[in-house]
């Protein structure tokens, strides 16, 4: 018989993971949140009988607890439920923020709980689903080896693969994902407003880099970094890059420095991938040191 859950905080993932877990065969057994609109909400959605807006009301018999509410108020949450002795023994207590570690649950252990984490790389945008989010998505876990295994299972019947992280790497893992998401937005910004520079209008820069960015994303999974990287500094095509300085520096002067200093952190890139002579390297370096 697959666990039962409970679900503290019945926003955007916690419905996602009653929804779909209920699907997969695991029993709800009570779901809370600030508000009782949105916990009944969703306990109508999964035909829970339990819902409140008392948590420790709702989490005593639940194999596993997923605390979803906002990440600032998870340790606050866990903390009231543990002083109420509101978790079972032996019971998996999860979050599944990106930035905190499972530590964070740590009062739970005062009930004989497990902690962990399981963050899914996927944006939950709305509380409503045409199609099941976890789906083919990663989701890594870290914690103890009990929330950690369960996590695993959780994972797999919900349709994911899981990657198991140190619980002191999390930092890290969220910085690289913040990366790879937020930064790469503000990376396009900066080509939009390039190709804006350039004349041609806003609302048409996105159509016309959307190939290149395609094609290099689908380069880095075929051939991988540094392979799939092109372009004049893996050229050692100094006297254009010195074209580029000049055109951004006179035209769109905010946006040089953050130009150089990627283009100071591609010339390693470019070395690992290929010989560029010392004099075209010391060249590039001169170009493109960041003012800082
Ligand atoms: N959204 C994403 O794309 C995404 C992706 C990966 C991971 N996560 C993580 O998933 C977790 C939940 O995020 P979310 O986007 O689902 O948040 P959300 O949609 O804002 O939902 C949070 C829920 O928690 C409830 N809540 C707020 N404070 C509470 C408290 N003190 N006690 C009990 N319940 C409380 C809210 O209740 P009310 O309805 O009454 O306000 C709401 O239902 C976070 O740790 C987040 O980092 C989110």
């Amino acid at each position: 018989m697959k666990p039962s859950f409970a679900i503290v905080g019945c926003g955007k993932v916690g419905t996602a993971l009653g929804i779909f877990l209920a699907k997969a065969g695991y029993k709800a057994v009570g779901l809370a949140g600030r508000s009782l609109a949105s916990t009944q909400r969703t306990a109508e959605i999964i035909d829970c009988d339990h819902y409140s807006d008392v948590p420790w009301e709702i989490t005593r018999n639940a194999d596993v607890v997923f605390i979803t509410t906002p990440d600032g108020a998870i340790v606050e949450t866990c903390d009231a439920i543990a002083g109420h002795k509101g978790f079972a023994d032996k019971a998996v207590v999860l979050h599944c923020s990106g930035a905190l570690p499972s530590t964070v649950l740590s009062t739970a252990k005062t009930c004989g709980a497990q902690t962990g984490s399981m963050h899914p790389l996927q944006t939950f945008a709305s509380s409503k689903f045409n199609a099941n989010p976890f789906q083919g998505i990663t989701v890594s876990i870290e914690g103890e080896s009990d929330a950690v295994n369960m996590a695993k299972q959780i994972t797999a019947d919900l349709g994911g693969s899981s990657v198991t992280i140190l619980t002191e790497a999390k930092t890290l893992y969220h910085a690289s994902a913040v990366v790879a998401s937020n930064y790469l937005v503000a990376l396009l910004d900066l080509a939009f407003r390039l190709m804006g520079a350039s004349g041609i209008a806003d609302r048409d820069a996105f159509k016309v880099l959307k190939p290149l960015i395609e094609g290099t994303l689908s380069n880095i999974e075929e051939v991988g970094i540094p392979a799939a990287l092109t372009g004049p500094i893996v050229r050692g095509d100094a006297e254009t890059v010195e074209k580029h300085i000049e055109k951004i520096g006179l035209t769109t002067p905010r946006l040089l420095d953050l130009y150089k200093t990627l283009g100071w952190y591609t010339i390693d890139i470019a070395t690992a991938k290929t010989t560029i002579s010392e004099t075209t390297v010391k060249q590039l370096r001169s170009l493109l040191k960041p003012s800082g």
